[in-house]
């Protein structure tokens, strides 16, 4: 069939003004030049799931890649040859270190097998949808549907992911673009604060609300998939570089926001994506060559911590309806997650019904034909195993695998239906909304001209590729609203805050001025006097300076990566303090550096000092910081910073209060408890109205609602040994244990009675509230295990299962394809070989359903209701605001012997506006999910019958305000 001569066959000149720095580091792939049959045919060996190519023995290669060279290749080839290993192995000292001390790989694909793929199309949810698509499916080709599973290529299109479409059914290319907190590489969008902040708001209907306008924004600018939410990393490493794009350290919290974020966004027709599945915990060692090692690191789990904690927020997303799930990098028990059987064929396509497609992280498909067995739908970008070598492991190889009978033709249709089935169910069938045209925008280039696939070599016409399109409508609003109420307020003393625009209130100012004058006895008079202190309040070279935000300069407002965009302009704290304080009555002096001059201080009423720490996608390096943070402490000397504003505020004794913006917990026993370090914000990383958010709050316009996400530890230590990032590796996989189960964050601290700096849900408010008259209402009837699993809603399309003519997959007559751009098509039917294809073991034998499954979401029961726990919260102090009631489920450990349950678990939130003295009832509804644990002897969800459930309703993991049990 002839492709899209919309989005193929152009010719010009390359542009990639903004192609970013993962070509970097995966082009060290000693492996590139394999072409993708090699890996398509390796052997299996002894492991359950196939063996992606260079697993098979990379020592083994480089000799025979060596013994190659020496054959035959010029001395100039030595040369490049030499240079390159000699960067290599400077950029790899920890791969190389491995290599050295551990000669022997982990047997690959320990992960159980889970055959074959459960086919989409038996939830009632989707049911019409999947009669539609089942319709388009079986009108096309072999090599259509082969084009809608393959990303045709990185840079091959406007957007940082495109599939090819299936032109004569009317399937169109889809535009697929990051990122989490707003439209990646695009002008006149709005950078929303990160997920981090967002969880910190505790707040449903903001989280809803943002996710609504960052999709309102994609659609407009012509993207139908947005590469978001995040909920993995969850956070177990307090340090991981990517935890911010997520929303906590919490599995309930992450659900919550995650599943709110995928209804917003999908309200809008636009396909979210949940990632990245799963257990993509650190940065270091996450994918292959770009730490110097041919692997990626395994993070092996537990069928429980994997249920009951890393799997639970997906889990979220597909009963939101999710279209898409992107499989990460890292193994999961030595099996690369995007070919693990277990986990995208048995848990999220079984056990969960996800009823939309499985795409893979950028790069992260690392085998064939096992990927596709494994329950992997779609490739992106579309290349083989190198950055950009346009040699995919799908294109032609699926469509050969097919015909050879290696893939059966099941799983295609299976593969394309779920794809086109997604399309279907968000409508983006209506023209009107979804325009079949590339984006308006270009990832590549700022200019108004380029060419359509810059990542080809071959020319190219100019055309149009960037519209300037403005899409920012009033989204500012929800921006200012979501930064605003996710900054947390950890401490206020005296109620220093909030200030007013004069400074302090008049009685307030008067009684300060006599403390002081009796401390330093200097009578202050006049204007107030107020220094603002640190680079982090301050503009430095502006928001963009660093690509891909990868550096820690001006105002934190977010963290770095694919997770980032393109600020359209960045309300700088300074700016806004400036434009909101009166000075008729207030002096305002800034210091935006983080060494100013004490000699100014001395003379300093009020010292508001800004601190920060950045990090972020591991393909950029900042400072120290690969990613992953080497610790918890304030960046750029902070620390010193603040202790020194302190020390010399007001000759020590004037008023201090700290804002700091972060990625994640920060250290602050240097200066938490000193004494005129008055009052502290997390701001979080709140987006482009970070400093009207933070006004917002400081002159008490917004009273502060938001909540930690995560515990403030009092050191990185105090998170045990699970909670420490692995930064050398241990092996050659780096093999990375989760032996700490269930026990990451409060979880720990709760276990091993450790005293945080400030708990897990803490936060504080400019007002009181009281908690009163808990009661526990049973709606059914406790028992262990959910109802049967119900036979599915619907039937699966069935299509023919005869091996298509191998004809239709040869190219076009007279088509001239782009180089590097992935085609399905084949030259001629002598690329088809049929060599037997060495199955994983298992693959034979058919699974049986879970007993949890049997719906889009799971089983049904699991997400009943079994008993609700209302409490009533009271404002009783000053002025209006919003607490944050928070329910822990504590289980009835005497009702289920040798089961380890942790002390709480966060089961219920809900964010309630009280005005002055206003009183108002919160009822949290349990859901079977949330009342059970993950038996691994039984492979289901199972209740306590036994014994009682206790029910702790508070404003904190720790801070119980009262009780009831059921
Ligand atoms: C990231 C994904 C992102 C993708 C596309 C990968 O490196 O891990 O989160 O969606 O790139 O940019």
């Amino acid at each position: 069939m002839a492709p899209d001569q919309s989005s193929r066959g152009l010719l010009g000149a390359r542009s990639d003004r903004r192609s970013f720095d993962k070509n970097d580091h995966s082009d060290s792939d000693s492996d590139s030049d394999l072409d993708a049959t090699e890996f398509l045919d390796r052997e299996a060996q002894t492991s359950s799931e196939p063996k992606p190519a260079f697993l098979s023995s990379p020592a083994a290669r480089w000799k025979s890649s060596l013994a190659r060279f020496l054959a035959g290749r010029s001395r100039r080839c030595l040369i490049v040859l030499v240079f390159v290993v000699g960067v290599w192995v400077l950029l790899g000292a920890g791969g190389t270190f491995a290599y050295k001390k551990y000669q022997q790989e982990p047997t690959y694909g320990l992960s159980p097998p889970w055959y074959p793929s459960p086919k989409g199309g038996i939830a009632s949810t989707w049911a019409e949808s999947y009669k539609k698509a089942a319709k388009m499916v079986d009108k096309m080709t072999l090599a259509e549907k082969v084009n809608v599973t393959t990303g045709t290529g990185w840079q091959m299109g406007l957007s940082v992911g495109t599939n090819g479409p299936a032109v004569h059914v009317g399937f169109p290319q889809l535009q697929l673009q990051d990122g989490p907190l707003g439209i990646r590489f695009a002008d006149n969008i709005t950078a929303f604060p990160a997920g981090i902040t967002v969880g910190a708001t505790w707040n449903r209907q903001l989280m809803y609300a943002r996710g609504k306008a960052h999709a309102i924004e994609a659609r407009e600018k012509g993207i139908n998939v947005l590469l978001g939410p995040c909920v993995g990393p969850l956070g177990r490493m307090p340090a991981g570089g990517r935890n911010w794009e997520g929303f906590g350290a919490d599995p309930y919290l992450q659900g919550i926001a995650g599943a709110e974020t995928v209804k917003g966004i999908q309200s809008e027709g636009v396909m979210a994506t949940i990632k990245h599945f799963v257990a993509n915990e650190q940065e270091h060692f996450r994918q292959p060559w770009e730490w110097g090692l041919p692997h990626a690191v395994s993070s092996n789990i537990d069928d429980r911590a994997l249920h009951e904690l890393y799997a639970w927020p997906f889990g979220d997303a597909v009963k939101a309806g999710v279209a898409s799930v992107m499989c990460s990098y890292n193994m999961v028990n030595n099996s690369y997650s995007c070919g693990n059987s277990k986990l995208l064929n048995g848990i999220l396509k079984d056990e969960l019904g996800f009823q939309g497609f499985v795409m893979s992280d950028w790069l992260a498909q690392r085998g064939g034909v096992s990927t596709a067995l494994a329950g992997l739908d779609m490739t992106m970008p579309g290349d083989g195993v190198g950055w950009a070598d346009g040699k995919s492991l799908w294109g032609p190889e699926l469509t050969k695998a097919v015909l050879n009978g290696s893939v059966p033709v099941e799983r295609i249709n299976d593969m394309a239906t779920r794809i086109v089935a997604a399309w279907y169910q968000l409508g983006q069938d209506d023209e009107t909304k979804f325009p079949r045209q590339p984006p308006n925008f270009s990832s590549w280039t700022n200019d108004r001209l380029g060419v359509l696939a810059p990542g080809s070599p071959s020319p190219q016409p100019q055309v149009q590729v960037n519209k300037f399109l403005n899409v920012q409508a009033n989204h500012s609003i929800i921006a200012r609203e979501v930064a605003a109420e996710g900054t947390v307020l950890l401490k206020n003393d005296a109620g220093l805050l909030p200030l007013t625009r004069q400074g302090l209130p008049d009685a307030k100012l008067k009684a300060r001025r006599s403390v002081l004058a009796r401390a330093t006895g200097k009578q202050h008079t006049g204007k107030f006097k107020i220094g603002i202190f640190g680079e982090d309040a301050g503009p430095g070279n502006g928001p963009n300076a660093c690509k891909d935000r990868g550096c820690n300069q001006g105002t934190l407002a977010s963290g770095w990566g694919s997770g980032a965009v393109e600020f359209p302009y960045l309300v700088t704290p300074i700016e806004a303090l400036r434009s909101q304080f009166n000075t008729s009555r207030v002096a305002l002096n800034d210091y935006l550096v983080n060494k100013p001059p004490t000699s100014a201080m001395a003379d300093l009423e009020l010292c508001i000092v800004f601190a920060n720490a950045d990090s972020g996608e591991g393909f950029t390096k900042w400072d120290d910081v690969s990613g992953d943070r080497p610790n918890l402490d304030l960046q750029k000397g902070g620390d010193a910073l603040i202790t020194t504003v302190a020390s010399t505020c007001g000759g020590g004794v004037g008023d201090v209060i700290v804002v700091i913006h972060a990625v994640g917990p920060v250290l602050m026993e240097k200066w938490i408890d000193l004494p005129n370090v008055k009052a502290v914000l997390l701001a979080n990383l709140p987006g482009e109205e970070s400093g009207n958010a933070l006004a917002d709050v400081l002159f008490g316009d917004v009273n502060p609602s938001g909540h930690l996400p995560f515990t403030i530890g009092k050191s990185l230590k105090d998170y045990g040994p699970g909670g420490q990032v692995m930064y050398r590796p241990n092996g050659v996989v780096p093999q990375q244990d989760f032996t700490e189960g269930l026990y990451i964050d409060y979880r720990y601290f709760d276990k091993q009675g450790i005293e945080p700096r400030f708990e897990f849900g803490f936060g504080l408010s400019y007002t009181q509230f009281k908690y009163s008259g808990l009661e526990v209402t049973p709606r059914k009837t406790k028992s262990a295990l959910p109802k049967e699993r119900p036979s599915p809603a619907a039937e699966p399309p069935a299509y023919s299962t005869a091996v298509p003519d191998s004809k239709e997959v040869l190219f076009p007559e007279g088509f001239s394809p782009l180089e590097k751009y992935v085609y399905p098509y084949l030259r001629s039917v002598d690329e088809i070989v049929s060599d037997p294809y060495p199955y994983p073991d298992g693959w034979d034998t058919k699974q049986p359903l879970s007993g949890a499954g049997g719906a889009e979401g799971g089983n049904p029961d699991l997400w009943e209701v079994y008993v609700e726990v209302s409490v009533e919260v009271e404002n009783v102090d000053g002025v209006a605001g919003a607490a944050v009631p928070q329910l822990y489920l504590e289980y009835p450990a005497e009702g289920e012997e040798g089961v380890d349950f942790p002390v709480r678990v966060l089961r219920g939130f809900e964010k309630v506006w009280l005005e002055r003295g206003q009183k108002k009832k919160v009822v949290f509804g349990l859901t079977r999910r949330d009342l059970s644990y993950w038996s691994v002897e039984r492979q289901n969800w199972v209740m306590v019958v036994g014994g009682e459930y206790g029910f702790a309703v508070g404003e904190s993991s720790r801070d119980v305000k009262v009780r009831g049990s059921w």
